[in-house]
């Protein structure tokens, strides 16, 4: 059939597409900045008519009536990869809970918990081609393997969605219907670096050599790098999250993906989140390859880019040197997305590395984030085992392959100087590190 003819007998309004949702349904979502805002802001419509609907998220960039408002219990339940602001505000309130995973693995996790089953899922696309081929824009990272899962599957097609390339596309018939919206994708600010965070991304840029391939994670520090990687050459990228700050160096000729040994001459990653610049700047370039976020985020895959470096920022770090990314406490705060993932991957590659950056203090220099033991009920993002390389303010720690006491000894060097005594004293006093092991140890390390 004639694509076009194909698209205009699948196409429904907004309204009739949610109207199709049922009791006791399972939904899943495109995320991020592929969220579709226009199916979601009228999902909240169909309370009164439906009971028990669950809904997978992941990173919901927006806010929507059917997980904030406090009468939606009992209608729609939400179930989320990863946490953004509005997520921590009503999980207290018993309407949300998180889905632990390892990015690469998510949508296959869920799956598998769903025997491989959805009834619904809701995307975004760019308007077709020609042929009946749509791009799923700017996420990649779960929405395949849930549209091959999905009864139903409903894509918001918005030409504000860049046409993205690599494994993107999508054939109109592969869907059940298609919805139309002009809602421009979120935008996620690029906040310029305050001092620490400079400091820190010098340190870091110290640490990334000419050729090296990076991954930058989500947070103030990764943005910060990019600023200060301006007299590196030949840099690629292998990222889960394309940044703004990356098409910052592309456009100055550091990042050129020359020397990759992974898609040669390409920018790799599964989503796009920033500024329109960004959105604007992976619209049909071919220098950016969009993979399934089970490609882009297998450790395997990672490590076989030469000199690879992954950077990511935490919460807590403790002297055993595990990494506390995704809880304050017990309260849940973010996700691990693909942290354990990049940090793994990267120590597969040939001359490469994981960093986990973070600040010295929280809550103004009332805390240290480097601590004795993470905080009751702290969730381990990376464990000990795995940790690489910590950077602060105040230097860089290596930690792979060390015993204890060396991390103990490394980890106080970077810790904020007035943390320094009560670190080692409580590290001793729980019997983490016994003094008689450490002699000669000071806090000054
Ligand atoms: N104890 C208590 N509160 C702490 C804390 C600690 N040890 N460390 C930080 N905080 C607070 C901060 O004060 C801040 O509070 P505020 O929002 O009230 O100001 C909040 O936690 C967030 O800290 P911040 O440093 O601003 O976070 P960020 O935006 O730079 O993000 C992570 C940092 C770790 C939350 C984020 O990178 C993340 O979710 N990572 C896990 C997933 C990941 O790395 N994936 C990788 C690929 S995308």
């Amino acid at each position: 059939m004639d694509p076009k003819e194909l698209y205009r007998r699948r196409l429904l309004s907004i309204p009739e597409a949610v109207g199709m949702v049922r009791s006791h349904q399972i939904i899943g979502t495109a995320m991020a900045a592929a969220e579709p805002t226009g199916l979601l802001t009228a999902l909240g419509t169909q309370r009164d008519r439906v009971e028990d609907v669950t809904v997978c998220v992941c990173l919901p960039l927006r806010k929507y009536d059917f997980v904030l408002k406090p009468e939606m219990g009992g209608h729609f339940f939400v179930e989320n990869w990863f946490y953004g602001a509005p997520d921590r505000e009503v999980h207290p309130q018993g309407r949300e809970s998180y889905i632990p995973n390892n990015l690469h693995q998510a949508a296959s996790g869920k799956l598998h918990a769903t025997k491989n089953h959805l009834d619904v899922f809701f995307g975004t696309a760019s308007p077709p081609d020609h042929h009946g081929y749509m791009s799923l824009g700017l996420s990649l990272v779960i929405e395949k393997p849930l549209i091959a899962a999905a009864d139903l599957v409903v894509l918001e097609v918005n030409p504000n969605i860049p046409w993205t390339l690599g494994d993107t596309q999508i054939h109109i018939s592969e869907v059940s219907h298609v919805v139309e919206s002009e809602i421009p994708p979120f935008e996620l600010p690029n906040t310029p670096a305050d001092e620490i965070e400079r400091t820190i991304g010098g340190y870091i840029a110290e640490l990334i050599e000419d050729g090296a391939t990076i991954q930058l994670g989500i947070g103030g520090i990764p943005n910060a790098i990019t600023a200060l990687l301006t007299d590196r050459r030949d840099l690629g990228v292998h990222t889960e999250m394309f940044t703004t700050g990356m098409i910052d160096l592309y456009e100055a000729g550091v990042i050129t993906n020359r020397r990759k040994t992974l898609w040669p001459g390409k920018m790799v990653g599964a989503f796009a989140l920033g500024e329109k610049k960004l959105y604007d700047f992976v619209d049909r370039n071919l220098a950016v390859e969009f993979q399934q976020g089970n490609v882009t985020n297998d450790p395997y895959v990672i490590g076989k880019n030469y000199k690879m470096v992954s950077v990511n920022t935490a919460l807590q770090v403790d002297v055993l040197g595990q990494v506390c990314s995704q809880s304050i406490g017990p309260r849940h705060f973010s996700g691990t997305g693909g942290q354990l993932d990049t940090h793994r991957g990267a120590q597969r590659s040939q001359g490469g590395r994981g960093i986990i950056a973070l600040r010295s203090t929280a809550k103004g220099g009332a805390i240290s984030t480097i601590v004795p033991t993470l905080a009751l009920g702290a969730e381990v993002t990376v464990p000990s085992q795995d940790t690489d390389t910590i950077v602060t303010e105040y230097g860089i720690a290596e930690l792979r392959g060390r015993s204890v006491k060396d991390r103990l000894r490394a980890l106080t060097a970077v810790a904020h100087p007035s943390f320094r005594t009560w670190l080692v004293d409580e590290s001793e006093r729980l019997g983490i590190v016994p003094r008689l092991v450490v002699p000669g140890f000071t806090p000054a390390g």
